[in-house]
């Protein structure tokens, strides 16, 4: 997620910027950039790596004016650089952006025959290009930028100012946030409240769909279509460091609740609805040698190892392509057999994992090539990678991955369908049918976050537990995997994830009252054979929390507890039933205690052997 703050008043405007920028560090961020209007003339500095670059460049040439914008790029397009840094100029216009312009390649195109010069590898570029195209033609700064808008597909918070209208910034959102902050003869913008508490407690929200002429004295609210809107000011009272987390006591239950909004950014732009199809072309490379594959090989760590255990079952049901699926620590010792005919598929939220990258060297001497599902734009798998097709997930702070797991999920559903189609299993129907799917994914996933109060009193009654068993079958056994690990690695709860049907291969020797089990049970084609596990754990005083799509009598006879989801293909049932889990994780950890968000022992990626 970048971050973007805007200014205009009578204060040092490069200081105020900075201020702001620094509070929003903990959004993650590759490089950074300022500009401002000074003297009838726009200046600009950008900078890769941290903000302490940026101000080390602005102590060479510091940066005059009373009004304007900066930002932290976590990079989505293009690799971290100071040319793909923002802002973003074309002329006298200036502008920043969070977000995702699905469009940009053909817009690129349109003003590039027109004689724009764009020299950055971003979708932000565009934006500076359109706005100041539609100045030439006589338009004012916010009716450009009306006009500009207009043409994007796709997400933006963005911020303009132009040296033509030196006092005035315009600001514009799309699906992602931007929060004004109102002071006294003097404004502010800013993509999160954190960055504005320094100078006002007084904000309001703009809505998707409105835009923003900001100068020291006024606020004008308008929509795109031109419609004045009248927006209540709001006090914020929250601290600075509760603002980070967006009002969450920890980062890990605000990404926990950001998961509806990145599997629609995840998804941006890679569903066609119309045509009923999977659109990749990050993987265009895969095209000449899918009808030649044989096999597929994933290869990942941790989470991402069982966001790969579902993908086996995703990539074989959508393409019958053997799936062989491996641990990073275990894949580079194994002397593995591999050939052009091969696939490679490495998922890493960091891309720094040394297991999960050392993998690649294997795939190198045997002429194997690489997709890699990443989280980070640029990261060492992904530069090495032959292709990647990137999760939007946006900075995941917390140490236990949460929502880079379901954009796994959700990366792995789209290469499925995409190779299906490919070698011919799936038909164009069939395709169809499950983009249809997928387009009602993320409302399925915030229905699921509603458990979260029925889940709260379940974790008070799991705190005191010493051991916890997860169960599941089939595509869902990888998600017992999963919530056993969430659990241990923020709780200290020892858990253990296993497949349902192996409870009397030994398991079973360890239930009692002291033993609570929590079973993945939806309404499938097993769910009779887990059932009858359940009862043969409630016949010897387990405690069961069933996590069910059916909350049937005879679930309610043997569960002490039962969390439900909405029903949906067994395809996506995975990731709908992780949700309860990692809530379930969170809360137990949350009662015992612990350091939730950097639990002891663990770094957020292990780079070392
Ligand atoms: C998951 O909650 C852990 N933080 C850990 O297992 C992690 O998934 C694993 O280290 C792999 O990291 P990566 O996805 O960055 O490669």
């Amino acid at each position: 997620m970048c971050g973007i703050v805007g200014y205009v008043g009578s204060r040092d405007a490069g200081q105020v910027l900075i201020s702001g920028l620094r509070k929003l560090e903990y959004r993650g961020y590759d490089s950074a950039g300022v500009a401002a209007i000074h003297g009838g003339a726009v200046q600009m500095c950008r900078a890769v790596g941290k903000l302490d670059n940026l101000v080390e460049a602005l102590a060479d040439s510091p940066l005059p004016g009373t009004i304007g914008i900066g930002h932290t790029r976590w990079a989505t397009h293009g690799k971290p650089s100071e040319e793909n840094a923002h802002p973003h100029r074309a002329g006298n216009v200036v502008v920043i952006h969070n977000g995702i312009i699905e469009n940009y390649l053909g817009l690129r195109d349109e003003l590039t025959a027109g004689g724009s010069q764009l020299t950055s590898e971003t979708d932000t570029e565009v934006i500076s290009h359109l706005i100041e195209r539609e100045m030439s033609s006589g338009k004012d700064l916010a009716e450009a930028t009306r006009a500009a808008i207009g043409r994007l597909e796709g997400s933006f918070a963005i911020a303009v100012l132009s040296a033509l209208e030196p006092g005035r910034l315009v600001a514009a959102k799309n699906a992602t946030p931007v929060v004004i902050g109102v002071g006294e003869n003097e404004n502010f913008i800013a993509s999160d409240i954190p960055a504005l508490l320094e100078y006002t407690r007084d904000v309001l929200f703009l809505e998707d769909g409105e835009m923003a002429s900001i100068t020291a004295d006024e606020v004008s609210v308008q929509t795109f279509d031109g419609e004045v809107v009248e927006r209540e000011v709001r006090r914020v009272t929250w601290d600075p460091v509760t603002a980070q987390k967006g009002g969450h006591k920890h980062f890990l239950i605000k990404e926990i609740h950001e998961q509806p909004q990145v599997l629609i950014d995840t998804m941006r732009g890679r569903l066609s609805q119309e045509r009923g199809e999977v659109v990749l072309p990050e993987l265009a490379g895969l095209e000449s040698k899918i009808a030649s594959m044989k096999r597929v090989t994933l290869v990942a760590c941790g989470t991402a190892w069982h966001a790969a255990l579902v993908g086996k079952y995703l990539i074989e049901r959508f393409s019958r392509l053997p799936v062989e699926v491996d641990y990073g620590s275990e894949y580079r010792y194994r002397d593995p057999v591999l050939d052009e005919h091969s696939l490679m598929v490495l998922v890493s939220q960091s891309g720094e994992t040394a297991d999960t990258l050392a993998a690649l060297a294997a795939a190198r001497e045997r002429g194997t090539p690489v997709v890699a599902i990443c989280n980070v734009v640029d990261s060492s798998i992904a530069r090495k990678a032959d292709m990647v097709l990137y999760t939007r997930a946006g900075p995941e702070i917390s140490v236990a991955s949460t929502k880079a797991f379901t954009t796994q999920l959700t990366a792995l559903y789209l290469l499925g369908l995409y190779l299906g189609r490919r070698v011919g299993h799936l038909t164009a129907a069939d395709e169809a049918g499950f983009v249809q799917e997928l387009v009602h994914l993320p409302q399925l996933a915030e229905r699921c976050l509603k458990a979260e109060k029925d889940i709260t009193v379940a974790a008070r009654g799991l705190a005191e537990a010493s051991d916890m068993l997860y169960l599941g079958r089939g595509i869902n056994y990888p998600i017992a995997l999963e919530g056993a690990l969430k659990l241990k690695e923020i709780s200290y709860i020892h858990a253990e994830g296993y497949p349902a049907g192996e409870m009397k291969h030994g398991p079973i020797a360890l239930i009692d009252e002291h033993m609570p089990v929590v079973v993945l049970i939806p309404k499938d084609e097993v769910y009779e054979k887990t059932l009858t596990n359940l009862r043969e754990v409630e016949s010897r005083g387990g405690r069961i929390i069933a996590v069910t799509d059916d909350a049937g009598d005879e679930l309610r006879d043997v569960a002490e507890t039962i969390i439900e989801i909405p029903s949906a293909s067994s395809f996506l049932t995975p990731l709908l039933l992780t949700i309860p889990l990692q809530l379930l994780a969170y809360y137990v950890a949350v009662a015992r205690g612990t350091d939730v968000d950097q639990p002891r022992n663990l770094a957020k990626s292990v780079t070392v052997e």
